[in-house]
This record gives C-alpha cells, sequence and structure tokens, in this order.
C-alpha cells in the first residue's frame, strides 16, 4: 500500500498515479451504480471527492461509509469533471478504521448554529467552519514567532504561576495545594500560605509583562507568547478566563517607537494572514461575513490614527451632544467601554486608532508618568468590531517615581521588590504591549464570538475537556 498522501497535497497532484488518502467522510451520496464520497483530513478546507464503482467495492464496507466515519481508500487519482476540483480518486479499495453511528454522530444534526457546536466543542474541530479558524490560528502563531525572530527578539518564556498580579486588578485565580475543607491558619486568624506549596500566597499568571521588563532590562527585545488567565466573572463575546497573549518588551523604546511597532506588527499579521490563509478566510468570507477580506486588506494598508484619551473623550462628548446614544457613561477619567471605542474606529476615524495618555487612575501603576501629573503614556489599540486588541505602554523608569505611586496605590514594595530592582540597577528607558491572540483572531476570521477562536474555551461556569 502506497504512503498516505494529505488532501491538500493530493489535489494538486497530476492525474494517472495510484494513491492513498486517509481522512473522515464529510457526505456521501449517489445512486444504484456509483457513490461519491467527500472526504476530509483537515489539511485543507477542499474534500477530495472518491468515486466508487459499486461492482468494485464491498457493499458492506461501503454500508459503513458514513457521515463522520474514518476510512482509508486507494486507488487511481483521475481528472474529475464534475467535483469542482481538477482530480477525484476512483477507489480501488475501502478500509474503514472507525464506524460512525448516524443516529449518536453530535455534527449529523441540522443544528449547526454556533452556540449548539460550542456544546460539543471537542467534535466541533471536524466542522468545515472550525478546521478553517483552527488552520488560522496556528499560522497566525507561525507568524509572531516569524514577525519577532526575523526582528531579532529574544522568545523569553515568563512563569504561569507567579506572586504577584502585575495589572493589580485583583483578578486571579489562585494555585494552592492547601486542604480546602481544613484551611491551616496563623495566630492572627488568617490564612497560613507558610504551610502552601510554595509558602507563599500564589496565582496563575494575569500578564507575563513584569518579568518581560526583567529580560528587556537585559536582552535588549523580548517577547513572550502564552497562555494568561483572568478571573473576571465578565461573560461578554470578547473575554475569556484563559486567552493567550503576545508580549514584546524593549529597551530603549520610547511610547512613539512602541506604536510603530504595534501598527508594524498587526499589519504584518494580517498580511500573512492574507497571504496564507487565503483559501480558509475565502470560506469564511462567503460563508459568513462578505467583508471580511475588505476588511483584512484595509487595515492591512491604512495607517492608524493616533490620538490622546482627553481628544477621544471630547470626540464622544460631541457625538452624545449631537444624539448618539451610549450605554455607559463618558467623561474625563471613565474607562472607555468598547461600545465608546468601537464608535472612535468605525463612526468617527472609520480606522484603527491609538488612544494614548489615558488618566493614570485607569491605568496600571508601571505606566510612565506625564508631566501634567494626571495622565500616563498608555497606549491601547482599538480595531473595528473589537474595541481593544492591543494595551500597552511605555514603562515609568524613575525608581523614585514607580515606588512613589506602588505605594499612592496602597501596593505592597515587598513582593515586587525583584521588579523595582530594575530601575535601582541601571534602569533604562523601555516600553512593551500584550495583543490578545484571540482578539487578533476574531479580526482575522470575522467570528463575533471569542469562544469560537479558541479551541476549548475557559468562561464562567465553563471548563469542559
Ligand atoms: O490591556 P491588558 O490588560 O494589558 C496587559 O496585560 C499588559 N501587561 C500588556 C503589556 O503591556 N505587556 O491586556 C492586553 C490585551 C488586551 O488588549 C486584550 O487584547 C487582551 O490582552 N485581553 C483579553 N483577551 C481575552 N480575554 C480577556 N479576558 C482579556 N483581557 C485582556
Ligand atoms: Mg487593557
Amino acid at each position: 500500500m502506497e504512503k498516505r498522501i494529505k488532501v491538500k497535497d493530493l489535489l494538486k497532484c497530476e492525474p494517472g498515479q495510484e494513491v492513498t488518502a486517509k481522512g473522515w467522510v464529510r457526505t456521501k451520496r449517489g445512486n444504484k451504480n456509483v457513490a461519491f464520497i467527500a472526504l476530509n483530513d483537515g489539511s485543507t478546507i477542499y474534500n477530495i471527492q472518491v468515486v466508487v464503482d459499486k461492482t468494485a467495492i464491498d457493499e458492506n464496507v461501503l454500508a459503513k461509509v458514513t457521515t463522520g466515519a474514518c476510512i482509508r481508500v486507494s486507488g487511481k487519482l483521475v481528472e474529475s469533471v464534475g467535483s469542482g476540483q481538477a482530480v477525484e480518486i476512483q477507489a480501488g479499495e475501502i478500509e474503514v478504521y472507525g464506524e460512525c453511528d448516524p443516529m449518536r454522530y453530535p455534527l449529523q444534526k441540522k443544528d449547526t448554529s454556533f452556540e449548539y457546536l460550542r456544546t460539543v466543542a471537542h467534535m466541533r474541530p471536524r466542522t468545515n467552519t472550525f478546521g478553517a479558524i483552527l488552520r488560522i490560528r496556528n499560522n497566525m502563531a507561525f507568524a509572531i514567532h516569524k514577525f519577532f525572530n526575523e526582528k531579532g527578539f529574544v522568545y523569553l518564556h515568563t512563569p504561569l504561576i507567579t506572586a504577584s498580579d502585575c495589572e493589580g486588578a485583583g483578578q486571579m485565580f489562585q494555585v494552592t495545594t492547601l486542604d480546602l475543607n481544613n484551611v491551616p491558619m496563623n495566630k492572627k486568624g488568617e490564612v497560613d500560605y507558610t504551610k502552601d506549596f510554595f509558602g507563599k500566597q500564589t496565582n496563575l499568571t494575569v500578564s507575563g509583562q513584569l518579568e518581560g521588563e526583567l529580560g528587556a532590562t537585559a536582552l535588549g527585545e523580548i517577547y513572550t507568547f502564552g497562555p494568561t488567565f483572568r478571573a473576571e466573572n465578565s461573560n461578554t463575546p470578547r473575554h475569556l478566563a484563559e486567552f493567550w497573549m503576545i508580549e514584546p518588551e524593549m529597551a530603549f523604546y520610547d511610547i512613539r517607537d512602541n506604536m510603530d511597532l504595534a501598527e508594524e506588527f498587526i499589519k504584518y499579521l494580517v498580511k500573512y494572514a492574507l497571504d496564507n490563509c487565503a483559501d480558509d478566510i475565502k470560506f469564511l468570507n462567503d460563508r459568513y461575513d462578505n467583508e471580511l477580506v475588505s476588511r483584512l486588506e484595509g487595515v492591512a494598508h491604512t495607517e492608524f490614527v493616533r490620538l490622546p484619551y482627553t481628544e477621544g473623550i471630547k470626540i464622544l462628548e460631541e457625538a452624545i451632544a449631537n444624539g448618539t446614544k451610549f450605554e455607559y457613561p463618558v467623561g474625563w477619567g471613565t474607562d472607555l467601554q468598547s461600545e465608546h471605542e468601537r464608535y472612535l474606529v468605525e463612526q468617527h476615524f472609520k480606522k484603527p486608532v491609538i488612544l494614548t495618555d489615558y488618566p493614570k487612575d485607569i491605568k496600571a501603576f508601571y505606566m510612565k508618568q506625564n508631566e501634567d501629573g494626571k495622565t500616563v503614556r498608555a497606549m491601547d489599540v482599538l480595531f473595528p468590531k473589537i474595541g481593544e486588541i492591543i494595551g500597552g505602554s511605555e514603562r515609568e523608569a524613575s525608581l523614585e517615581k514607580l515606588e512613589r505611586r506602588i505605594d499612592e496605590l496602597g501596593m505592597s514594595r515587598r513582593g515586587l521588590e525583584w521588579y523595582i530592582d530594575t530601575r535601582r540597577f541601571g534602569s533604562a528607558p523601555h516600553s512593551g504591549f500584550g495583543l490578545g491572540f484571540e482578539r487578533l483572531l476574531l479580526f482575522v476570521t470575522g467570528m463575533s464570538n471569542i469562544r469560537d477562536v479558541i479551541p476549548f474555551p475557559r468562561t464562567p461556569k465553563n471548563a469542559e475537556y
């Protein structure tokens, strides 16, 4: 038996040769004399058509070839007239690896809504849509490493278990080996964490940034790319409890260099997707969102708007004065909700916006303080359909200012001494940002719910598989 050829490659092969394909049956139809099997192996959105002359294949075998079954087909690759592809396989032999009971197969159902598919997320990679999404996800992950590798950035592995709260928002999942039915207490009546695995309270990281800064102030330019965890109880189409984040951190970059890198990075990724995932993107475009390709091309070739937060608030206040209704209030000092971000991007500017210089009270402790005493050198990249896709800043490099801010916020310096050391010993101007990988994928695939761009979503009350 010849070696298996992937469907993606088979579709480009010259007809005339004997070939073997292995995969899962998408559909089988036909008549008394011939059967047509659409076979997919996940290597491409396209199926290979298998034509079965019923006199050539045992009818008991053919009966087992149902939607979802896993089979091997060996036969001759021939020119195809009707399948929409250049070639098809004339079956010489079929082996059924795994049967699939049509009455019980979850994807046999008529209901193919995204809501339904989330309830069978263990099977949904077998659908055309999730196959396409997962291939795009893979390509984007590769492109991210390629981009930074070409620029000489060092890929730094930052820990998933940590004792600090980078964003200071307290949205952490605790990690413990203490017996929750019998928690040890100290004399003060508090939990005795010296008895815990690490001898102190620990949690899953919300960001690799703080450790990233250690890397940048030694290696120059680094990036992290790993899972991050947030216990925010927000059941929105843009939030996950476990999501992947890419965090570059660069010595000697000011906020402008940071914005330039962020803009170049996203455009590179969008172009990479257009060039390397054309079949899958075309499928998603034609099936769900016929403005997807034009939206991607638009972003790849437009200059992003750069605007201070204070100007952004003025635009939103004018919009309200002119009759625009928002669910949440707007005013200097308030955090922007995604409806506000999307107004700026989709209605006002009609292109991505990088909003800078936010009030210090709505941003994290590590951001560089501006001269005005009120704002910090933050930069959020806002995207159509998504809202915030990147959050970043120039970092406060002054030891004195950083310590004062930590104190002002009532945070403990004790657990952060290792971080503060970067400002104590050879402090450097530096900047960085975090791109939410799934937010990027929402944009690139055109999907509208973040649960549909990660294979196994983690959200409040949901940790299946
Ligand atoms: O804006 P955030 O909270 O920034 C940071 O964590 C910084 N430490 C990054 C840095 O400067 N190195 O998060 C960064 C990005 C957001 O812009 C968003 O795209 C994504 O991470 N994100 C989420 N994605 C999915 N689900 C959630 N719950 C997310 N929270 C943030
Ligand atoms: Mg943010």
